[in-house]
């Protein structure tokens, strides 16, 4: 990654998709370099808050160089809960894109996963629309009726939809939508919490199937300097020589078989 300078951008939009989820599009240099499965660190208003807040890029837009977020409100005086706050017009500081992306080389000619869950969800939808393959299948697992994104996923590939209680698509979590409606692939694309990505990570190895994840881990500086946000890895890293890999500059974006979760 070139170093990249915190930028202060203009908000262009902001819609509450559902209860507690946002999208924002916000006009940034950030989206001539953007690739999906990379995400911004986003800083509130607020002195007391200093470290800036990982969100995912949901989608793409280089002509008019925006970039859309969609992000869960995590509680009340959260950083999330300031964002939601914030309206057309008015600035924030963001600095990226910082990560590196799913492989979507890797997908060409295939029958591929892409599968997001609860606050993953956002960051398929900018990998199926730039997604090359012979058969997309969006697998995407919801708590409830709000499936927000949903319209654009159906336009992207083909949906397949879980939800905790059963109100829309199959009741369960992602891999019950597998086992129900018989799903093959000879790839994965995955983004979600860490007991998804797990079960994910073990169908993949029983299947043979290759399987990238992206990791959603707490972060601090956001750029490799502080190891806020190690995992552990099959193999020793190169230049520490330890089996560490930091999330915020080493992924999110892993194949599920040299990590650790
Ligand atoms: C690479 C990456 C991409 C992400 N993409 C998105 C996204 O697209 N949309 C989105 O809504 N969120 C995303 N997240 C999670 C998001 O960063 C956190 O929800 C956010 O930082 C919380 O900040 P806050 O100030 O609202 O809450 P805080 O005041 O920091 O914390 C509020 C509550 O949220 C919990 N929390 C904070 N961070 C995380 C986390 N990473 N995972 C689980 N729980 C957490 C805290 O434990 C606490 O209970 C992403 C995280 C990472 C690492
Ligand atoms: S958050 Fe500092 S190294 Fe990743």
């Amino acid at each position: 990654m070139a170093d990249r300078k915190v930028e202060t951008v203009k908000i262009i939009s902001q819609e509450c998709l559902a209860e507690g989820i946002y999208s924002m599009w916000i006009e940034t240099e950030a989206a001539g370099m953007a690739k999906p499965g990379q995400f911004l660190s986003i800083y509130t208003n607020d002195a007391g808050k200093l470290l800036p807040r990982p969100i995912s890029i949901c989608e793409i837009d280089k002509v008019s160089r925006r970039l859309r977020v969609v992000y869960r409100v995590t509680g009340e005086n959260t950083g999330t809960e300031q964002f939601s706050r914030m309206k057309e017009g008015e600035s924030l500081k963001i600095l990226g894109p910082l990560g590196n992306g799913f492989p979507l080389e890797r997908a060409k000619g295939k029958r591929v996963f892409l599968m997001g869950g609860g606050i993953g969800v956002p960051p398929i939808l900018e990998l199926a629309k730039q997604m090359d393959c012979i058969e997309k299948q969006l697998i995407i697992g919801y708590r409830d009726h709000h499936t927000f994104l949903k319209e654009e996923f159906e336009k992207n590939g083909r949906l397949f939809i879980s939800t905790e209680d059963g109100s829309v698509g199959t009741k369960g979590n992602v891999m019950d939508a597998i086992r129900e409606n018989a799903l093959r692939a000879d790839v994965i694309f995955a983004c979600g919490p860490t007991p998804m990505l797990r079960a994910i990570k073990e169908f993949a190895a029983e299947k043979s199937i290759e399987c990238y994840i992206s990791l959603e881990e707490r972060m601090a500086c956001g750029i490799g300097a502080c190891l806020g946000c190690v995992c552990q890895s099959k193999e020793r890293d190169a230049h520490s020589n330890v089996k560490n890999k930091r999330i915020c500059k080493d992924g999110p974006v892993f194949l599920a078989a040299e990590v650790e979760i």
